[in-house]
């Protein structure tokens, strides 16, 4: 087995870079929560411009998945990433320059085409260059840099809040956006991009610079060949049984992550505190910080053990932290909240979902989504999946003040638990480990018509 350069850090280096997709993701959806407020003071916006101006994000990332999955096809992963990164910096300081309401809506629909690229390209990039032995913990730091993202934007808005400059919240992401654009243009073209579009010189250069040895090399490319070899393209694989069914489970993984209840928390985390009896404004904004820190730590998790136990028992022990927590949450609210004590466990509790979907579901679902898919499909089943995360995280945001209204605090945390406690069961059901094994033995076994759950063996 003849040894290559040493790639381990190149690979390392090459995933950081790419994972910046995630941290533009980040700041964008935390930068508003803090930014709202002055802006609907300057704009004089009533509460459904507030609602437009924060969701008109979510509108656009689903139309940036939508045709990210055509650019990726026809430009490569890397020019459509740093497509991302042009349209973030334009987004970012045409925003900080917006003179009205409506101007700053159409802007942030923008901004939302710029984080639904991303979110779209950058695990897939991810998935592609990693060695299968840590492929996992590679598109692991694409969340790792979504929840630092949140994070920074929280803690900017609670350090620029204090001056109400929303100009400067919005503005200052031109900085991180250049940054990202000046480190991807750097980065090699995906190799399996290279061997779809036949240019398998360059694929084989590529994936010498980050594989051990020139046998892994060669078997990579192999199993490329011949599984190019067996299918149509993109839409006509649809007439495939095999491929509708692992579409069908990418739209199902990802609802059951948005459905967690994660972005109630991460959009409401202050309403919720103060429903719980955390009154002050300052306690509010700490606590919001405390959430964001968290959910960043809680990834590390992730990171460390989605290599070495492997995707379903993290997901299934994810799940019954956030089932069990949310479940607590929602007995705390039916008590009543009477003491400084149920306050504080309530609080503790929400903490811990946190906890739970930071080491699981966060990482995770994007993991096996961008792995379970044939190379010829991948632009396809990435897109559909990668749209579904989106339209249900609009579903969740926007559902949730009513459902508090109509059905109480208690009933809509009994709800969220309900949901992750039958996510385990269809997880442990349908899922497939992908643990270790490569995406050609994935795909080989997914197109032979092996159970879903059995893809990854
Ligand atoms: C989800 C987002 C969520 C974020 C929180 C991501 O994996 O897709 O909807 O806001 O995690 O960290």
């Amino acid at each position: 087995m003849s040894e290559l350069p040493k790639p381990q850090f190149t690979v390392y280096v090459v995933a950081l870079i790419a994972a910046l997709a995630g941290l533009l993701f980040g700041l964008d959806i935390g930068v508003i929560s803090g930014a709202r407020v002055f802006i609907a003071h300057d704009f004089h916006a009533g509460d459904g411009v507030q609602e437009a101006i924060v969701s008109a994000v979510l509108i656009g990332a689903v139309i940036g998945t939508l045709i990210s999955g055509v650019l990726s096809r026809k430009f490569g992963r890397k020019r459509t990433i740093l497509v991302s990164a042009v349209i973030f910096a334009a987004g970012s300081l045409l925003s900080a320059l917006s003179i009205s309401s409506a101007m700053l809506i159409a802007v942030r629909i923008l901004l939302g085409v710029a984080v639904g690229i991303a979110s779209f390209t950058a695990p897939l990039y991810l998935s592609e260059m990693s060695p299968r032995k840590i492929r996992g913990r590679l598109i692991s730091m694409y969340q790792l840099m979504i929840t630092i993202g949140i994070l920074l934007a929280f803690l900017s808005d609670t350090w620029l809040s204090y001056g109400g400059h929303w100009r400067i919240m919005l503005g200052i992401l031109v900085i991180p956006s250049v940054v990202m654009f000046a480190g991807v243009w750097f980065l090699p073209e995906s190799p399996c991009w290279l061997f779809l579009v036949d240019r398998k010189d360059k694929a084989r250069e590529v994936l010498s610079r980050l594989r051990a040895t020139i046998s892994e090399v060669e078997a990579e490319l192999t199993g490329m060949e011949e599984n190019l070899q067996q299918q149509s393209n993109g839409f006509k694989l649809l007439a495939n049984p095999n491929f509708r069914k692992v579409v069908f489970l990418g739209i199902v993984l990802q609802m059951m992550q948005q459905f967690t209840g994660m972005n109630v928390v991460m959009y409401y985390a202050p309403k919720i505190f103060h429903d719980a009896g955390i009154a002050s404004a300052t306690g509010d904004m700490w606590t919001t910080v405390l959430v964001g820190l968290i959910n960043v730590l809680a990834t590390f998790i992730a990171i460390a053990f989605v290599d070495k136990m492997g995707r379903k028992p993290i997901l299934a022990l994810g799940f019954t932290i956030m089932g069990v927590s949310l479940g607590l949450v929602g007995m705390m609210f039916s008590l009543g909240m009477t003491s400084a004590l149920h306050r504080y466990f309530a609080i503790g509790m929400l903490l811990v979902f946190i906890a739970g979907f930071a080491m699981s579901a966060g990482p995770v679902i994007w993991v096996l989504c961008s792995e379970i898919y044939p190379l010829k499909g991948r632009d396809l089943g990435v897109t559909i999946s990668t749209a579904t995360n989106w339209l249900c995280n609009a579903v969740v945001g926007s559902t949730f003040l009513t459902l508090l209204a109509d059905f109480g605090d208690a009933h809509t945390f009994y709800l969220f638990a309900g949901m992750n406690i039958v996510f385990i069961f269809i997880l442990l059901r349908f899922a497939p480990e992908t643990k270790g094994v490569s995406l050609e033995q994935i795909e080989k076994n997914l197109m032979s018509g092996v159970a879903l759950n059995r893809i990854g063996k």
